[in-house]
């Protein structure tokens, strides 16, 4: 999935936003994919009266709105009727999934609250969640309870990783590995691109049980379940043996427990595969990362460097690391013939 950053938008729209109200703006474009404003009018032309009955806006606000949308270059408007321009078809229609277009933007609207408090955060070390008196967001519970959710999400990165998956299998020599663990994998999507490459190979995908049962539908719908197996279970607690390379794709590593237990379950020469988007040396970039980690509770963030040490802490050797798509690292190491000990954790 490409996002739709800023420097897709024409200069003479970009030229009428000043940043520090610029979130207005934005929260209007996040409104529009709430009300699937442009998928409704994908294909279509509609008067302001039609589109209003479409999303549910009445009265003075639907005209107000749209021409908002138009202002920002997603909407054009002729002979008194909207219709999508080619950047809302390319970046909101056809270049991501309903799965993005429901859930996304529901998770926008919560970094609006919780940024809506920033100054009081950053003075007072509140979360936005006591400061608001609202629970703090935590996706896994929420996929535990919800299976809707679950399905959303899962979905929802299956579509959003495929451009990564696929820059993972040109990335990534597994000719001569086995066998992977997908730990954290999701709907499975890297482990698909990467047993399409590499004939020989199966792979495994380790999740918590609500997001395995959506896995299952998706390798099935795919005709990979002869390839690629699923089990359900918490890397934090348990790694399984029996496998040559063990995969985290945005997975959360925390303080890199999980890996020692990877390494511990890894045969000699066993391969260990980090796939995300780490910051850099300096946290600068990518920039969503910087402002995840400033409405945090507590700090996650790790840059590549961090991240390339708390591989060799745990006593992996020839670690690499290497820039496959976009903001996305591919950082690899390999368990060698003696784990190194004693090196404590900070
Ligand atoms: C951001 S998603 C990435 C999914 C997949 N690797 C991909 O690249 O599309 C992180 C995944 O890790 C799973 N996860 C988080 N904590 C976990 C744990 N303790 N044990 C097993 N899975 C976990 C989540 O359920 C989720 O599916």
């Amino acid at each position: 999935m490409t996002e739709f950053t800023l420097d897709k938008l024409p200069k003479k729209v970009l030229a009428r936003i000043d940043l520090q109200s610029a979130f207005m703006i934005s929260r209007c474009v996040v409104a529009a994919e709430r009300l699937q404003v442009f998928r409704k009018l994908h294909g279509k032309k509609l008067s302001a009266e039609a589109i209003g009955r479409k999303i549910g806006v009445r009265g003075w606000r639907i005209e107000v709105f749209l021409a908002a949308l138009v202002s920002i270059g997603l909407l054009k408007k002729t002979d008194q009727r909207y219709s999508n321009t080619a950047l809302a078809d390319k970046y909101y229609v056809r270049g991501r999934s309903i799965f993005w277009t429901k859930r996304y933007s529901e998770w926008c609207c919560r970094e609006y609250q919780a940024f809506s408090v920033l100054e009081k955060m950053l003075t007072t070390e509140q979360s936005y969640a006591s400061i608001l008196g609202i629970d703090s967001a935590d996706y896994i519970k929420e996929m535990k309870e919800d299976s809707q959710w679950a399905n959303d999400f899962t979905h929802m990165l299956y579509y959003a990783h495929l451009p990564h998956a696929k820059a993972l299998a040109q990335n990534l020599d597994l000719s001569n590995y086995h066998s992977v663990l997908d730990i954290g994998g999701g709907s499975g999507v890297m482990s698909m691109a990467l047993v399409r490459k590499y004939k020989h190979l199966k792979a495994c995908v380790l999740d918590i049980e609500p997001v395995i049962n959506v896995a299952r539908k998706i390798i099935r719908k795919e005709k990979l379940t002869r390839r690629i197996d699923t089990l359900i279970g918490d890397h934090d607690k348990h790694i399984p043996d029996g496998f040559d390379v063990m995969m985290y794709c945005d997975a959360e590593i925390g303080d890199g427990s999980t890996l020692d237990l990877a390494y511990e379950s890894l045969p000699k020469g066993g391969l260990v595969v980090l796939v995300e988007d780490y910051s850099s040396d300096d946290w600068t970039v990518p920039l969503y990362r910087l402002m995840w980690q400033l409405r945090s509770n507590s700090f996650w963030l790790k840059n590549r460097r961090q991240m390339a040490l708390m591989l060799r802490e745990s006593g992996f050797k020839a670690v690499k690391s290497r820039r496959i798509y976009s903001d996305t690292w591919l950082i690899t190491g390999r368990k060698g013939l003696a784990r190194k000990r004693g090196v404590s954790r900070t």
